[in-house]
Formats: C-alpha cells, structure tokens, sequence
C-alpha cells in the first residue's frame, strides 16, 4: 500500500523513537558494566580453565559493544563509558565471585531472561538498518545464556563456548551489511 511521505512506516522511519534511542544507550552502557563486570568474575575464577572459558564471555561482550559502536554515533548518541557503568560493574560482580561454577551459570542463566527480554522489545522497535546490530544484541545474551545450560548439563567446554565463538565470528557481516540503509 502506498504511503504519503509525510507518514513513513514505522519500520522506514529515520527517527526512531525517544524510547528506542534512550534504550540503545542503556543497552551500550550495558555493555561496558558487563565488560567490568564479567573481567572482574573471570580474573577471581580459582581455576585456568574457568578464567580461560569466563574470558570468551568478555570477549563477546566487546564484541557486542563494538556492534553497537556505529549504530550509537550514527544517532549523535555518546560513546564514552560512563563512570556509574564502570563502578556498578565493579561492585556489581562482587555478588558473583563466592560462586561455585555450576551456581555462578544457575545465577547467569537465569538473569539473563531478564535482558532477553528487554533487548527483544528492542528488536520490535528498531528501524531496519539497525536490526542486524539489534538482533546480534539479542543474540549475544542468547549465546551466554545457552553456554551456561551446557555448562550446567556438563557438557565439554570446545561445545559449550561454540555459540559464542560463532556470534564473536559473524560479527564481521553486522560491520559490513549494517550501514547500508
Ligand atoms: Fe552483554
């Protein structure tokens, strides 16, 4: 159906909503306490092989933020860290390292339903060129989550971290495709 140009479709829109955008630099900020915050679990793990298997989470969240990077400036929107992000992710990660492992992955996933969540009403209000970031948003928290149930269930850690190492893999294409529009 034909539009007047004066009322684009939502999902056409080159303004996204105040809502969306306030969103997206949650998320962002988000990202830079979970940097802190999973460094900080992952350098207190007893073990090497949790350091080791707690860094690739790091590394995705990097990753995600780096994702995120373009789409932020693309709005005008600041990509300094945020002092309070950084301090929150410090303190925050405090109530996570007396954790056996297997509690540490009950805990992760079962908060992390909590991000799903709100990054999925993120998806659903995103303009069309930011759906790849957006989605590797959603993504990533899926990739966390679904690592910690096959932690939980024992299964060996080359198949567990397998869905991070391929998000941390694709990111490429949300660089390459992402600013099309
Ligand atoms: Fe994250």
């Amino acid at each position: 159906m034909p539009h007047s140009p004066n009322q684009p479709t939502p999902e056409h829109s080159s303004n996204p909503s105040h809502s969306y955008l306030s969103g997206l630099f949650d998320a962002y900020q988000g990202e830079v306490y979970g940097i802190v915050m999973y460094e900080r679990i992952s350098s207190s793990r007893p073990c090497a092989e949790e350091r080791a298997k707690w860094k690739v989470l790091v590394d995705l969240e990097k990753t995600t933020k780096a994702v995120l990077t373009p789409i932020m400036k693309q709005y005008g929107l600041s990509t300094k860290s945020l002092p309070t992000s950084i301090t929150d992710g410090w303190q925050d990660a405090g109530q996570y390292l007396h954790l056996s492992w297997k509690s540490l992955m009950k805990r992760f996933s079962d908060e992390l339903n909590t991000d799903i969540i709100t990054y999925q009403n993120l998806l659903v209000q995103c303009p069309s060129g930011d759906q790849k970031a957006i989605t590797y948003l959603v993504d990533h928290e899926y990739a966390t989550k679904a690592f910690c149930d096959m932690e939980l269930a024992n299964t060996p850690s080359g198949v567990s971290l397998q869905p991070v190492y391929d998000l941390i893999a694709s990111a490429d294409q949300v660089f390459l495709t992402g600013k099309s529009e």
